[in-house]
């Protein structure tokens, strides 16, 4: 072993050199009080857990109940991403686009790194440094990468041992001189000498998450949180991986990959991106209603794809992620029975509730409400208080971290390190109004357009008001590594690429199952339901299921769609899929105030094809 080798504490299985450099360079950095190199064993996972019981971070749940799994309590201030503290340092303003916050990245380096205060000076005094070294898809997949993250959260490396493929084997890979992708995290609360600790430390003042995509580096600091601190998942899978994509003619996208079986036996694979918070988890794991016999839907993945074009002209997808970082509140048995079945073991919980005998509850995971909880907050719940004062026993944006292969309908390709191809890709908002339950897109470049000015109102994975409308294209606003108007024009040049290729392009598809009646409650079923939309899909892709042209698209008829044991009216189904004219041009004026924003290189097939829009729904 090489002298910094034995410096940093690196096992002998380590032989990277520029990985040994440049750790030794950040402990000299971060001075932290020691270093440990996770090599992904569960015997490390069940280590560092029962470390963190220790420390008041985790709570191990009742075995018998909840076997392997654990309850983590975040500060108040920590509790999901934080957009408005994410930054894009290309080195050129516009290569981040109007989007996203851009600092020039030699201010932020001085900021973080290498000024008088810089941040990560000692930032993690007092703490161990984990080295984290993980693969984005399975290990050695030419379609796969790798990164490292230096954290000092024993919570970030138990949970990137669930969600990546982490440890030992990725080293390997890295064999002398593999390239990776260095993820620097922090949560920003250095120990002064005796300082005890708290359960949670972060640094609820402070907060950066810094992406520098020229050379392709991630810095956060000061939360613990989901996508802030589990850096292989929004930092590395989606704004870093989109500008390696653009520069390879690649997608890395927010989308769920399922695959979805008929009674012949023919599969078809779907990439269908959604905001966060709706409902990706739950589609990716549908359960085929009533009146379906046959149907069989299995899960690739439930938040991110990358997807690349093969020799054959198709696009190839694959989850880059293993494991699934899923919204708690509102997940119950008929929601999502596959997901709740995830969740009987192995499982760390963040911010639910804990039962009175060791267990955990949400908002609707159960009709009847427990007599008394510790809400995650760590005080009384009981349905009293809940009325009285409308405390939350979960946060809203509790999460679940459960490995992939807990999932009972996890697809037998989940872990093809060729990936799937795709026959269709689906985008959908949350939309109370205006947005038809499914509409097809005649050509790539409608679906570009319907994707790019796609609008959903917000949730609470985000910091921020909840309920408003904004625009979201592809759903990937949040997670954009470059500009949004080259992005689309990379979507486009895709399409042109491929077609040239003489490959059928996928379909694409808008959806929206968020519709509200005049009561204010939804007025389609979701779920398990949404099966009849992608049998519908399905019907178009072979060129059987019949649709109607309509201003925005192609959409079904009632008589279009299967109705077998489901109970809802032509009235009903009137009120999900019409296109009403006076949303329709307010929602026009939305469109063009996106690509206002967006003018500068926006590409000119968006104005284009709103002009051809606008027309229809005034004829
Ligand atoms: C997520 C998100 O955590 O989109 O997946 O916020
Ligand atoms: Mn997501």
């Amino acid at each position: 072993m090489s002298t910094t080798a034995a410096q940093v504490n690196a096992p002998a299985y380590v032989k990277n050199t520029k990985l040994i450099a440049w750790v030794a360079e950040m402990a000299a950095l971060l001075q932290p009080k020691d270093i440990v190199w996770c090599d992904g064993s569960t015997e490390e996972y069940d280590r560092l857990c029962a470390q963190l019981v220790a420390a008041g971070s985790f709570k191990k749940l009742n075995p018998e109940l909840r076997p392997n799994s654990y309850l983590a309590w975040t500060h108040p201030s920590d509790v999901a991403r934080v957009e408005d503290r994410t930054y894009i340092c290309s080195e050129r303003k516009e290569d981040a686009g109007p989007t996203n916050n851009w600092c020039d990245p030699a201010e932020m380096r001085a900021k973080l790194q290498t000024g008088e205060q810089a941040l990560f000076k000692g930032a993690m005094k007092g703490r161990t440094l984990y080295v984290v070294p993980f693969s984005m898809g399975p290990l050695g997949s030419n379609i796969a990468h790798i990164g490292v993250e230096l954290s000092d959260s024993a919570y970030v490396a138990v949970n990137m041992k669930l969600m990546t493929r982490m440890g030992r084997g990725v080293i390997d890979v890295l064999g002398t001189d593999g390239e990776f992708v260095p993820c620097v995290h922090t949560v920003g609360a250095p120990l002064a000498e005796g300082q005890q600790d708290v359960a949670w430390p972060c640094n609820p003042d402070t907060k950066y998450i810094v992406h520098y995509p020229s050379t392709r580096e991630i810095w956060s600091y000061g939360s613990g949180y989901g996508g802030n601190a589990l850096l292989g998942k929004k930092c590395f899978a989606l704004r870093i991986a989109s500008t390696m994509g653009r520069e390879q003619g690649w997608l890395a996208e927010h989308m769920l990959l399922l695959g979805v079986t008929n009674p012949e036996g023919q599969k078809y694979h779907v990439a269908a991106a959604f905001p966060s918070a709706c409902g990706k988890t739950n589609f990716s794991m549908l359960i085929p209603p009533e009146g379906y016999k046959g149907w069989k839907v299995t899960t690739i993945g439930d938040d991110i794809a990358w997807i690349k074009p093969a020799a054959d002209g198709k696009l190839y997808a694959i989850n880059p992620e293993a494991g699934y970082f899923g919204v708690a509140p509102g997940t119950n048995t008929l929601t999502n029975f596959n997901c709740m079945k995830s969740l009987d073991r192995d499982v760390i919980f963040t911010n639910v509730a804990l039962t009175d005998d060791g267990d955990v509850w949400w908002e609707s995971m159960t009709d009847e409400l427990p007599a008394h909880l510790v809400d995650w907050q760590g005080k009384d719940w009981t349905p009293q208080i809940a009325k009285e004062t409308g405390a939350k026993a979960a946060h809203p944006n509790a999460r679940f971290t459960v490995a992939a292969t807990n999932n009972p309908a996890l697809d037998p390709e989940w872990d093809n390190p060729a990936g799937v191809p795709i026959d269709a890709f689906i985008f959908g908002g949350r939309r109370s109004t205006t947005v038809p339950l499914v509409t097809e897109a005649r050509d790539w470049t409608e679906g570009v357009y319907m994707a790019a000015t796609m609008g959903s109102e917000t949730t609470a994975a985000a910091f921020g008001a909840q309920g408003v409308v904004r625009r979201d294209p592809f759903a990937m606003l949040p997670f954009m590594g470059y500009n949004m108007s080259d992005y689309f024009q990379h979507w486009l040049n895709l399409g042109s690429k491929l077609a040239a290729s003489g490959a059928q392009l996928p379909k694409i598809y808008c959806v929206n199952w968020f519709r509200k009646g005049a009561d204010g409650k939804f007025v389609w079923p979701g779920y398990s339901e949404n099966m009849r939309v992608l049998e519908w899909m399905l019907g178009r892709l072979q060129g059987k299921a019949h649709g109607v042209e309509n201003a925005f698209g192609v959409s079904p008829t009632y008589a279009d769609i299967n109705w077998n044991g489901l109970n809802f009216t032509q009235e009903q189904f009137q009120s999900v899929i019409g296109i009403d004219k006076a949303s329709w041009e307010q929602e026009l004026k939305l469109h063009d105030e996106l690509f206002t924003q967006l003018s500068h290189k926006l590409p000119a097939e968006m104005p284009a094809t709103k002009a051809k829009l606008a027309q229809r729904l005034a004829a």
